[in-house]
């Protein structure tokens, strides 16, 4: 099928490839023209294991293309699908100016006799509906136009894996003829399909957001407790997630959840249940303790070493979660703005982020990609992404580089009897000290 994909952020160039891969002729375009000449040139904007590979080799079949030029993307596919940003507004809600911009310009330029319009961003429920009135108000050329809601699950990080091996395609539509050409769009996948009406397709994926932030921040609170108790949180998660109606994933006790989507996408559910007159009050919480989660571990480093002020100060890991680049919301920032404001001296190591991360702090802050250099003399760390190279990190060389060995692992990335046999003084989430 001939697709034009709107959009050349994680999803919108994730599904592009994917779909160029498994046979469809697809042209991503994105309005960031620089960005489209590395595209074309077979450079990811993003940082994706996997991704590269498979952008040069569909280039080459000619299957894929990337375009800014509206008329080549909106003239003639079959199919449009809308992956631009949704941004946070001041308020929590969604902006949704982006997807406004791709309707109008699908009225405008387009030219076939029918078209199925595919959302896959993140959107508000209700947004389908707004999307069909901005379509109609403009549209002059008689195009037939289908509406279909298809959310998107992919992780940064896993997200070619993620897209070939989904647990679940979603399929919102008024129409069963559109419905029925996007499940053959999907065919070669082989992944579970649901149809449901447009309205629940938007809502499954914010309550899918919503549900795996509550199960981190619940386990975030239980591992507080088991702090407080003597108990383990590793055994406890291991022990309730071995309930099949519990599962075992997400169950990862820490410094909490950061990225693009979660935080984003709780609040913007908390803004839409507002706009409904229902008080969501359990997700509400659930920001809460999440916000919370990395000055909680602030808290225990300053009942120990009292000051932070004038100390070097290690802080492992800046990316939100490991194999991405990606720092937004990440805890790291929170820890290193208030490291910052009381004055240490802080050197951050990221394998991959450390560069987007200069471009945050332009002064007190020193970026490595070199671990070494971030803990030799430092007075304290703080590990805070979990990364092979900071879990790989052999325990004794803390002991040798540092000034003293006391590490605070916002991530419980080693074992606890190891930590606490090898000379640091070692704090970690949910375990004993
Ligand atoms: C999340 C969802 O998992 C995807 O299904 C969804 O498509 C995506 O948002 C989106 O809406 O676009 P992502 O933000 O890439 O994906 O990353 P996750 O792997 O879900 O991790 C999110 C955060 O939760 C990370 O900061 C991670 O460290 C944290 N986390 C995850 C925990 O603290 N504990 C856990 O057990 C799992």
């Amino acid at each position: 099928m001939k697709i034009t994909v709107a959009g050349t952020g994680y999803v919108g160039l994730v599904t592009g490839v994917m779909l160029a891969e498994i046979g469809h002729h697809v042209t991503c375009f994105d309005i960031n023209e620089e960005k489209v000449e590395g595209l074309k040139a077979g450079k990811s904007p993003i940082y994706e294991p996997g991704i590269d590979a498979l952008i040069v080799s569909n280039l080459d079949r000619m299957r894929l293309n990337f375009t800014s030029n509206r008329d080549c993307a909106y003239a003639y596919p079959e199919i449009v699908i809308i992956a631009v940003g949704t941004p946070e507004e001041e308020d929590g809600s969604a902006d949704l100016s982006y997807v406004k911009m791709v309707a109008k310009d699908i009225t405008k330029y387009g030219k076939q006799k029918e078209l199925i319009i595919v959302t896959k961003s993140t959107v508000p429920v209700g947004t389908n509906q707004k999307i069909k009135k901005w379509i109609e108000e403009d549209l002059q050329n008689g195009t037939k136009f289908d509406l279909v809601s298809n959310p998107e699950f992919l992780r940064e990080g896993s997200a070619i894996k993620d897209t070939f091996h989904g647990d679940r395609i979603i399929i919102g539509s008024e129409s069963k003829l559109a419905a029925s050409v996007i499940e053959e769009l999907y065919s070669p996948l082989n992944i579970p399909i649901l149809h449901t009406d447009i309205e629940s397709a938007e809502m499954i994926k914010y309550a899918s957001n919503a549900f795996l932030a509550t199960k981190i921040s619940f386990i975030n609170e239980i591992a507080n407790i088991c702090e407080k108790v003597g108990a383990n949180i590793e055994d406890v998660s291991t022990g309730i997630g071995l309930d099949n109606r519990i599962g075992p994933k997400f169950l990862q006790a820490g410094v909490g959840y950061g990225g693009s989507c979660f935080p984003k996408d709780t609040k913007a559910l908390v803004q839409l249940a507002g706009n409904v007159k229902h008080k969501f009050d359990l997700l509400e919480s659930v920001i809460e303790v999440n916000n919370n989660q990395p000055l909680l571990l602030l808290q225990k480093a300053r009942e120990v070493v009292d000051s932070f002020k004038g100390k070097k100060v290690a802080v492992l890991g800046v990316a939100f979660k490991p194999n991405t680049d990606d720092i937004r919301e990440a805890a790291s920032l929170t820890i290193i703005n208030e490291l910052n404001k009381e004055q240490a001296i802080i050197v951050a190591y990221d394998p991959v982020a450390h560069l987007k991360a200069k471009d945050l702090y332009k002064q007190g802050v020193f970026f490595t990609n070199d671990i070494r250099e971030a803990l030799t003399d430092a007075t304290l760390a703080f590990i805070i992404t979990e990364w092979d190279e900071v879990k790989e990190f052999p325990i004794e060389k803390y002991v040798e580089i540092m000034e003293t060995p006391i590490i605070f692992d916002g991530r419980n990335c080693y074992d606890l009897h190891k930590a606490k046999n090898s000379g640091i003084s070692y704090y970690s989430v949910g375990r004993q000290a």
